[in-house]
């Protein structure tokens, strides 16, 4: 339960995600009161910070990355940080486990620990081992790990089994924000909430699915880990994979979040493996000139790939994914595109009939019609309405601040489990061959490579030229 005395150890309490993402998140917690009462953050890392510096950094970081916080609140939150120096290895644990006994001795009795690795993912290993080797795979603790957890079927399963070595599949958190946004979660629940959405969920009524997020970001500071990741494993195969199952899913036993997770995850045995024929993948020109990337890179900065779904519900219907850093905008949609009408209207615009889920921000559902053209004749128009989410009610949270708050309450419904992943790293594992597509340069602040668009037949892209 929520109210245990909980201790979040921060693993890579100072770097990028965690300013970006996890300590706003945490704050956010806070102050809506969505903390345990007994509550501390101990942030872990290899340098020397006392309490009082990663306090001030968590306030920095709020204050580039979320809202300056308000001084009064923001002391009191202050009173539960603290840092624990040194590293964490098996043959050298620095400061940590003193922290937390010193914390125990504090509070006068054992606190449910959640190892959150907010790590690039070659130190995984490592700090699980560590965690082990220290005995702080209590029963009650939880363990949150980031994406990409494993970059092949080979490097997943050595991953995994290690973990599994120290934690039970209940204690695991595999993060993927993607599922913790509000219009993702919509995919579901709108669909088996409305009859509307839900008798045409299927090939019958959808010619295809869209999922494109293109970003106009660069790389920034990530080189490092950026260049020997790639967009598939960054995006395509981690994120848009789930967001593909969660569009793909067949109905659940019921809303419970055990069978929810199950019905996402088990769809994701159906990917047919990508073939690499349908992929494509892209560099942006100046990728090159970035410090930190290899001179040579062959990494790919945009990957767009046509998924097939093997079930009954999906056989026939192309799941179109797509995502590229310093592309011409910046969205996140997911599209199902309807078939053409029967009847006397059967010839209008493949596209003008979608239901479009936007994931970004808050979110928002827009449904794509073709209506009367006002006017005197008959002409069909093409015309769209949306409805933004932050507007059926107040309160919606950014994904990272809902996922923590359900590792808190013990909910691991948007959470990946070993089974999906294994099942996705084998829809993945052509792209580690030979066969592998070159990547394709393609222009700063454009769509990508021009082949991309061969993928998509008729409709297109629903973004873009
Ligand atoms: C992250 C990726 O997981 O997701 C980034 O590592 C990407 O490369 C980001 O930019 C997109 O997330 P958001 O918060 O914009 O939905």
């Amino acid at each position: 339960p929520i109210d245990d005395p909980t201790a979040i150890i921060l693993y890579g309490g100072t770097g990028d995600l965690a300013k970006r993402m996890v300590l706003p998140a945490i704050y956010e917690l806070f102050t809506r009161g969505l903390l345990p009462d007994q509550f501390r953050l101990i942030g872990n890392g290899r340098g020397d910070v006392s309490a009082e510096e990663f306090a001030k950094h968590i306030r920095d970081s709020l204050t580039e990355f979320s809202s300056a916080p308000d001084d009064d609140e923001f002391a009191e939150f202050a009173k539960n940080v603290s840092f624990a120096g040194g590293g964490f290895r098996e043959d050298d644990p620095g400061t940590l486990l003193d922290a937390i006994k010193q914390l125990e001795e504090e509070l006068g009795h054992k606190v449910q620990l959640v190892h959150y690795l907010s790590l690039p993912p070659v130190a995984f290993e490592p700090t699980t081992k560590a965690i082990k080797a220290h005995g702080l795979n209590y029963d009650t603790a939880k363990a949150v790990y980031e994406k990409p957890y494993g970059t092949s079927l080979e490097s997943f399963h050595a991953l995994d089994d290690l973990v599994h070595s120290a934690f039970d599949e209940e204690q695991i958190y595999r993060i993927d924000h993607f599922l913790g946004k509000e219009a993702t979660q919509n995919l579901y629940l709108t669909r088996f909430a409305n009859r509307l959405f839900g008798d045409v969920w299927n090939r019958r009524h959808i010619a295809q699915v869209q999922i494109d997020v293109p970003e106009t970001l660069d790389i920034a500071d990530r080189a490092d880990f950026y260049d020997a990741t790639g967009a598939m494993l960054d995006m395509l195969a981690t994120h848009l994979f789930q967001v593909a199952a969660e569009v793909a899913l067949e109905p659940p036993l019921s809303m419970d979040p055990e069978d929810v997770q199950a019905a996402r995850e088990s769809v994701i045995a159906a990917f047919r493996p990508l073939d690499p024929k349908e992929v494509v993948l892209g560099q942006y020109a100046s990728y090159l000139d970035t410090e930190g990337v290899e001179k040579d890179s062959k990494t790919e900065t945009f990957a767009a790939a046509r998924l097939w779904i093997d079930t009954d519900r999906w056989r026939g219907v192309p799941f179109l994914l797509r995502t590229g850093k310093m592309m011409k905008e910046s969205a996140q949609k997911v599209s199902l595109i309807f078939k053409p009408s029967d009847g006397p209207l059967d010839h209008i615009h493949p596209d003008a009939n979608a239901i479009v889920f936007d994931l970004k921000g808050n979110g928002a559902i827009d449904i794509r019609l073709t209506v009367k053209k006002p006017g005197p004749d008959p002409l069909p128009a093409e015309s769209a309405t949306s409805l933004s989410l932050a507007n059926v009610a107040p309160g919606s949270m950014a994904p990272y601040t809902s996922l923590i708050h359900d590792v808190l309450s013990g909910n691991r419904m948007l959470f990946t489990s070993s089974t999906g992943l294994e099942s996705a790293f084998q829809a993945f594992q052509p792209m580690l061959t030979d066969a592998r597509p070159q990547v394709e340069i393609y222009d700063d602040h454009s769509w990508g490579p021009p082949s991309a668009k061969e993928l998509t037949g008729p409709c297109g892209w629903l973004l873009g030229d």
